[in-house]
């Protein structure tokens, strides 16, 4: 550790630290834009300009190294007009469209030229026309008037995914952000290209106008999409009391972790987990040969029991269980109920792409193995010859394994599914039970190298529906076993 003085205070640095590293390990803010903690600092937007003791020029604090007892300057009278300058000459193109503006609220441009008291452009001259809509990929639009050419797009698709879609053509006030051969970004964790950019250049057409982020509560959870379990913030809007179905999460970003996803996740968690809320099922449904009936919780439950009693069940387990519902259920089942067979309803393995993705698709795979079940079983071959089937298929996309096998579940006297989402197989079961979501519970799932990923719930839900570990508590209180206690969940 070094020693250098910020605006005459000492603070440590560690050597080989920049100034806005250190200034911003000590709790003192300097402005910038194309600064990434996880990118190569390029020193080009100019907005971190500071004075340095004993040299002639302002420096730009990202790209400068710290020295023993070096003396920086950060809001003197001539620092503070030479990032009015910048901003002054960012806002000659930038258009003044922060009411419509995604990025309001949370754009760096915004508060700098706020803090800086500009309100409009100082130029007289016409503004040069940009294009204001350009598809960059799927899910990506740019607006080249808002950019402020800070290439924090270009340098992530160069630095950290190597796809280099993107680059900067052309030269001088001509200069812009584009495509290579008009390629779309095609790289899986595009977009934390909308993340990074500071400025509402790129937009995610998820998210476009849908609604402003300082009505949002960032709520930290766990991606459910792979064995990696990235850290995220899912986004929830608590909705507005004179105007129903508001409430819900609108976008989910990273978090930061560094020992698991850094500060980025793929686009399949990214908008998967937005998918979660869809094809709901809720409540409980009894399937009859000529239509249905909505159950009562209670009796729901008390017909599951009945059925239990009846029959060792044969269980189907989905790893997106958390790892108290995977150790209830094998507590109840497995010991309590001497359980035919218990198998897995695991998505598919993927091939592993990207940074992050993961080919076990599964959330908490490695929570199934620790609990000693084998996920390795051929679900169909499971089934075969039960008579009480049940099915937990916390993550739909498992059960595509039974999909079309009426053959084989037609010959299952009782069949009960229990699942978030519709999964194909209704129609096929005799009693449908509705149950969160992952981010409609708490709980831990196991991720890659074993650490615990403990969450809590994001939000409650709006439908009529319950934890799977609320249901196999109810079940086992049913009949009369031990219940464990169970947190997390409704
Ligand atoms: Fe330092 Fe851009 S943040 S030059």
């Amino acid at each position: 550790m070094i020693r250098i003085f910020i605006d005459g205070r000492p603070v440590p640095a560690p050597e080989g630290a920049t100034i806005l590293e250190a200034a911003e390990a000590n709790g003192i803010l300097i402005p910038h834009f194309c600064r990434h903690a996880s990118l190569r600092p390029v020193g080009s937007c100019r907005i971190c300009l500071v004075a340095i003791e004993g040299l002639p020029k302002l420096e730009p604090a990202c790209a400068t190294a710290v020295r023993q007892d070096m003396k920086v300057a950060t809001s003197t009278p001539p620092v503070r007009e030479a990032r009015r300058d910048v901003l002054e000459l960012l806002l000659a193109e930038h258009p003044l469209d922060c009411p419509i503006c995604d990025k309001a609220g949370e754009c760096r441009l915004q508060d700098y030229a706020h803090e800086y008291g500009l309100t409009g452009g100082a130029f007289d001259e016409e503004r040069r026309g940009r294009a204001k809509l350009v598809r960059i990929g799927p899910h990506l639009l740019l607006d080249r008037e808002r950019c402020v050419l800070c290439t924090r797009c270009v340098r992530f698709l160069a630095e950290v995914t190597g796809t280099h879609e993107l680059g900067l053509f052309e030269r001088g006030n001509r200069t812009e952000v584009g495509l290579y051969e008009d390629q779309p970004v095609a790289s899986i964790d595009a977009g934390n290209l909308v993340d990074l950019c500071p400025v509402g250049a790129i937009t995610d057409n998820r998210f476009r106008f849908r609604t402003r982020c300082w009505f949002l509560e960032a709520r930290p959870s766990i991606c459910p999409f792979c064995a990696r379990g990235c850290a995220v913030d899912a986004d929830y809007h608590p909705g507005f009391a004179r105007r129903a179905g508001t409430s819900g999460i609108y976008r989910i970003r990273p978090r930061v972790d560094p020992e698991v996803n850094g500060g980025w996740i793929c686009d399949r968690g990214r908008y998967g987990c937005l998918d979660l809320n869809r094809d709901r099922l809720a409540g409980a449904r009894r399937i009859l040969a000529g239509g249905e009936e909505d159950w009562s919780w209670e009796r729901a439950i008390g017909f599951l029991a009945e059925r239990c009693r009846e029959s060792a069940p044969t269980v189907l387990l989905s790893s997106r269980l958390t790892s108290e519902e995977m150790s209830l259920a094998g507590r109840l089942f497995r010991d309590g109920l001497g359980a035919r067979r218990i198998a897995f309803l695991d998505p598919p393995r993927g091939e592993a792409e990207g940074l992050l993705l993961r080919p076990d698709r599964s959330a908490n795979g490695l929570g199934a193995d620790r609990l000693g079940f084998d996920r390795t079983a051929d679900p169909v071959e499971a089934v075969r010859g039960a008579s009480l089937l049940i099915i937990l298929a916390a993550d739909p996309a498992g059960a595509i394994g039974l999909a079309g096998r009426e053959d084989v579940l037609a010959s299952i006297r009782t069949k009960i599914l229990i699942a978030p989402q519709k999964t194909g197989l209704e129609r096929a079961m005799d009693l449908v039970l509705g149950s969160a979501t992952v981010f409609e519970k708490g709980g831990t799932f196991i991720g890659e190298g074993g650490g615990m990923r403990a969450f809590e719930p994001v939000h409650p839900s709006r439908l009529d529906v319950r934890s799977e570990g609320w249901i196999l508590a109810a079940l086992a209180e049913a009949l009369r076993a031990d219940p464990p206690v169970f947190g997390g969940g409704r």
